[in-house]
């Protein structure tokens, strides 16, 4: 596996892939990876000749108060994984290298990034597509996979590279969960004993009401009310939002007439933790 630390190193590999006519599979990560990675990696080595990761702490996505500094790192533990998956090339550059001294551009998608997790993190979206639209640029990828763990992150950066006309085909994975169903994330390692026992309530609200409209109920808000009033009974959670969205534009909708997004942000302790469902 090449381990490429700057932008050239990567452009060359890939000029030589496509020269042979090779297809190329992108997983952007944040790096600390873990089951869930795995499984986009395995994808995109089942899918495409050549297997491309990048694993970049992207300063532009966190926000002022936000833990860009304490967010967990381990590039030999991710080398070793990507090596036993197959990866043929892990990206791993400085912010340094990736943004240069001066940046002047970046890339914004409007109203799919106003609520949600966008409501609380303003600059969170422009950083994501900003980033992600570099590595597609890096690598001239054939396709892309990311989790549906971050569905606003999957809906932003599909919308980006339909209305903008990228060439990169995005394929959405299903979340990867711990044994008693919470949704594995790098932000996990922060929870206590006592906090990572309770996290479960996240994923216990959200199958009573996944189950409940797979049955046939079809009123979004009182779903989310019924996933509130579940996630209210754990005393270390603190509810930051639980909203239906419409999957095409994320809009408010208190039905299920469509594809329609349940999406949660919970706080257990100060760790905030999201999970969801999609229906219809
Ligand atoms: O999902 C992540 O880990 C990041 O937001 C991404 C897509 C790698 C961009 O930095």
């Amino acid at each position: 596996m090449i381990k490429a630390t700057t932008v050239e190193q990567v452009k060359k590999y890939v000029r030589e892939c496509k020269k042979k006519g090779k297809s190329i599979g992108l997983v952007p990560t944040m790096g600390f990876l873990h089951e869930g990675h795995a499984s986009l990696m395995k994808r995109a080595r089942k899918e495409n000749d050549i297997v491309i990761v990048s694993d970049f702490v992207n300063p532009t996505q966190f926000g002022p108060n936000e833990d860009l500094e304490a967010y967990p790192r381990d590039f030999d533990a991710d080398c070793k994984l990507c090596e036993s998956i197959g990866v043929d090339l892990i990206f791993h550059p400085t912010p340094e290298e990736m943004y240069g001294e001066k940046n002047f551009s970046k890339v914004h998608v409007d109203k799919l990034t106003e609520g949600l997790c966008g409501a609380v993190r303003p600059v969170h979206f422009d950083g994501v597509c900003t980033v992600v639209t570099k590595l597609f640029n890096i690598s001239r990828a054939d396709r892309a996979y990311f989790g549906q763990k971050d569905a606003q992150q999957l809906a932003v950066v599909s919308r980006m590279v339909k209305d903008l006309n990228y060439n990169i085909e995005i394929i959405g994975c299903p979340i990867i969960r711990e044994e008693d169903g919470l949704a594995k994330s790098s932000r996990n390692t922060y929870l206590d004993e006592e906090q990572r026992k309770a996290a479960v309530i996240l994923h216990k609200a959200l199958s009573m009401a996944e189950q409940k409209a797979l049955d046939g109920e079809t009123d979004a808000a009182l779903l989310c009310k019924e996933i509130a009033e579940v996630i209210e009974q754990e005393p270390l959670a603190k509810i930051d939002y639980v909203e239906a969205v419409d999957w095409d534009e994320l809009s408010h909708t208190d039905v299920i007439d469509g594809k329609t997004l349940f999406a949660i942000a919970v706080y257990i302790g100060k760790v905030r933790l999201i999970d969801n469902f999609i229906i219809g």
